[in-house]
């Protein structure tokens, strides 16, 4: 696709997608801040540039045409003014132009949660018209988005009358496309999180893919099942138990190998103050909770990751907001920033993990994709990038 540094801006009005989707507290305040940061250089970029810069997103999952105070951008506004350094005035109800006709070079305005307008979710063409219609230059940087097909991620993508990418979606791509295109091997994916229910065909696609599979968290549970382990009163997906075995099954017969535990650390009950006991996994017993997995599975998954080439890692292998239960994860994030691997890291709880444990300039890349990493990796075909790409070659 044609990226933004191509382009001619002086003058232009330039409309930026970001994905400015942000953590917040209940009061409000930016608990996490990667996303804002990581839009900077497009903006400044545009801004450089001598564009009439408009910068959107969405926040949340806000009900179509009824905007209520928590959907607002006005916290991701003041945030971005100070990295910025420049006043970023947020501006409502602007589908129509309102309050965007005055604007100047060098400007930039933040244009209100784009998920509250009517038809963005459903990709509608009448709204995508009317975005693209504001702009001389789309430039989409919201890789976080780009599995949505959304209007303003993908239909303002086929009106504008120059469509483009942006830094981030562009590095976003390269590093990915780089580690998963031809990886240095052994290829190591951690996959980890509660349920296998929502990383099912990311297992599957993985699966047929990488060296060794590391599963973690609830989803280590039903693997552990599989092999016929007991796991106590540990989070399980029974109906999944079979697809966990035949991952198994499929990895076995390429060489690879799924490492299932040989040690966990248990609780009796779910909360910050539960006392954690390790214990071999032949002596989890039934009212037993696991929450991390053990010094020892720690200590022979570290030794993996030492030996890997490329390392890709989604999801904390524990329960590693309760101190007691983060050792694993811990143990991994050490050993993942000490290896020779080549990392890649994508998800909100491991960019979490890889914060708390002081981790972030040891890994090669972490990306601001969730749900998109996530389809990145599957192999899926972004539909935001998709568009960009058809427009370039059109
Ligand atoms: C994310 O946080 O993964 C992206 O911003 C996409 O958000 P969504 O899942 O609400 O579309």
């Amino acid at each position: 696709q044609d990226l933004i540094d191509q382009q001619a801006l002086q003058g232009k009005r330039v409309f930026i997608r970001a994905d400015l989707n942000v953590p917040q507290d209940d009061a409000g305040n930016i608990t996490e801040d990667t996303r804002i940061r990581a839009s900077v250089p497009a903006i400044r970029a545009a801004v450089a540039a001598g564009a009439k810069v408009m910068v959107t997103s969405h926040l949340g999952r806000p009900t179509e045409g009824e905007f209520k105070p928590e959907d607002s951008l006005a916290p991701v506004a003041k945030r971005l003014a100070e990295l910025l350094g420049q006043p970023v005035e947020l501006k409502q109800n602007w589908v129509d132009g309102a309050g965007l006709e005055g604007l100047q070079a060098g400007q930039v305005v933040l244009l209100e949660n784009v998920r509250v307008n009517k038809g963005e979710k459903k990709n509608a063409d009448e709204l995508a018209q009317k975005m693209a219609a504001l702009c001389d230059v789309y430039v989409n940087d919201a890789f976080g988005t780009a599995h949505r097909a959304e209007a303003s991620t993908h239909g303002i993508a086929k009106f504008a009358p120059v469509a483009c990418a942006g830094p981030l979606l562009a590095a976003e791509l390269d590093a990915l496309g780089k580690a998963l295109g031809a990886p240095a091997r052994p290829l190591l994916a951690i996959v980890a999180g509660s349920k296998v229910s929502s990383k099912l065909s990311i297992l599957k696609a993985l699966s047929e893919k990488v060296d060794g599979l590391i599963v973690g968290g609830g989803i280590a549970n039903t693997f552990m099942k599989a092999v016929g382990l007991n796991i106590g009163k540990s989070l399980v997906e029974n109906d999944l138990v079979d697809e966990a075995k035949a991952i198994i099954d499929i990895m076995a017969a390429r060489g690879a190998e799924v490492p299932i535990p040989v040690d966990v650390v248990c609780a009796k009950e779910f909360s910050p103050t539960a006392a954690a006991t390790i214990k071999d996994v032949a002596d989890v017993a039934d009212d037993d909770m696991i929450l991390d997995i053990g010094p020892k599975t720690a200590q022979l998954l570290a030794a993996k990751i030492a030996a890997a080439g490329t390392v890709v890692w989604n999801g904390p292998v524990g329960v590693f907001e309760f101190d007691q239960f983060g050792e694993g994860t811990k143990t991994l994030a050490l050993a993942i920033a000490g290896s020779k691997a080549y990392s890649i890291a994508g998800g909100g709880d491991t960019l979490a993990a890889i914060a708390k444990y002081d981790i972030t300039d040891k890994i090669g890349y972490i990306s601001t994709g969730g749900g998109a990493f996530l389809e990145f990796l599957e192999g899926k075909t972004l539909p935001a990038v998709e568009i960009l790409t058809q427009r370039a070659a059109a």
